[in-house]
């Protein structure tokens, strides 16, 4: 009798405890670099109320922005180990784990517009190029934009000789690096958090970005000038850990496969009003000159970085860069 009560509790005491692990939810950690009002920011934000609400609270997603978990190097290493499940690094920072394709987004001067960069992120070698980080242990979900770069300096940079001898952050790429060596300057590799104090202790003279990220990082109060160059683009690749995404249940995967649509159109539709209305207020703040070139300028900065093109052809494969020129150029050409 004693043991069948015992029993009966048990059984009841599990009754308890099954229904309820069942219903823990499955957690995505979202690491990022940038401010939460940013196109990154805004879209994160976005997947995670999405991914929510269709899966009726079985995912919860935590959003880390402005590198309070990991800084740029360190990201990608922690997906890899399963520290976190989703980010959304740049182009640019791929080289350093070996896929060194995705640095063709950085050539200067590759992409006339957005309009013209959708072609590649949706068509065959935005597909290709995704099925790279496979072999990395991630899986590559979405082309995020963020937007097109300007160089910042506390010297006026109007032509590709104003660029001599000075010290520019750049991201870990190589194209960037030959970018900035092209133009007889010094690029120094950092980490994004890290780039405020740098220009503000003359660490590094200046470097490029887009407005939202300029602006939400308060670079315009430490650079005393802003070209409105638009050479090179920065947009971001959303990844997950691939066994983590592997071993999510077949009834929830098509919710946030949606939440992941969703939220790519509604972050790729808001980024250029971020960068638009950053602008703006950089603009307001009177910290920093904005400066527009001349079409003449402008002729002289697109000759000056061609040879960057030949420079990194080996690297980032010439194969690469032939299918992105055909997409973006090859209907004006
Ligand atoms: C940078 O490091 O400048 C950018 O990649 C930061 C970001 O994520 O937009």
């Amino acid at each position: 009798m004693h043991k069948l009560i015992l029993t009966a509790a048990s059984v009841a005491a599990l009754a308890l405890i099954g229904p309820a692990s069942a219903q823990a939810p499955i957690v995505i950690k979202f690491s990022h670099v940038v401010a939460p009002n940013t196109p990154k920011g805004l879209a994160s934000e976005k997947f995670k109320e999405l991914a929510e609400k269709y899966t009726g609270g079985k995912v919860k997603v935590e959003v880390y922005p402005n590198s309070q978990l990991y800084k740029d190097k360190e990201e990608l290493e922690a997906l890899q180990l399963g520290a976190v499940q989703m980010l959304a690094p740049s182009n640019a920072k791929f080289g350093p784990i070996g896929v060194k394709e995705f640095e063709v987004f950085d050539l200067p001067y590759i992409l006339p517009d957005i309009k013209t960069l959708r072609k590649v992120t949706d068509g065959p070698l935005g597909t290709k190029l995704l099925k790279l980080l496979d072999a990395k242990g991630m899986t590559g979900l979405a082309y995020w934009d963020n937007g097109f770069k300007m160089m910042s300096a506390n010297k006026k940079l109007l032509t590709p000789a104003d660029y001599k001898g000075l010290k520019f952050r750049i991201q870990s790429s190589k194209v960037l690096e030959a970018q900035f060596r092209t133009l007889g300057a010094i690029p120094q590799v950092m980490a994004f958090s890290e780039v405020y104090q740098a220009l503000q202790t003359g660490v590094v003279d200046g470097q490029e970005n887009t407005w939202s990220n300029i602006y939400t990082q308060k670079m315009h109060e430490v650079q005393k000038h802003i070209t409105v160059t638009n050479h090179g683009y920065i947009g971001y690749i959303v990844v997950v850990n691939k066994k983590f995404w592997d071993g999510i249940p077949a009834d929830i995967k098509p919710q946030l496969d949606k939440a992941m649509k969703e939220a790519t159109a509604y972050g790729n539709g808001q980024s250029q009003k971020e960068n638009d209305d950053a602008l703006a207020e950089i603009k307001k703040t009177g910290k920093s000159e904005i400066i527009t070139l001349t079409p003449e300028q402008d002729a002289a900065m697109r000759k000056a970085l061609e040879p960057v093109y030949q420079d990194v052809a080996k690297r980032v494969g010439q194969t690469v860069i032939d299918e992105f020129l055909k997409e973006t150029r090859g209907a004006t050409n």
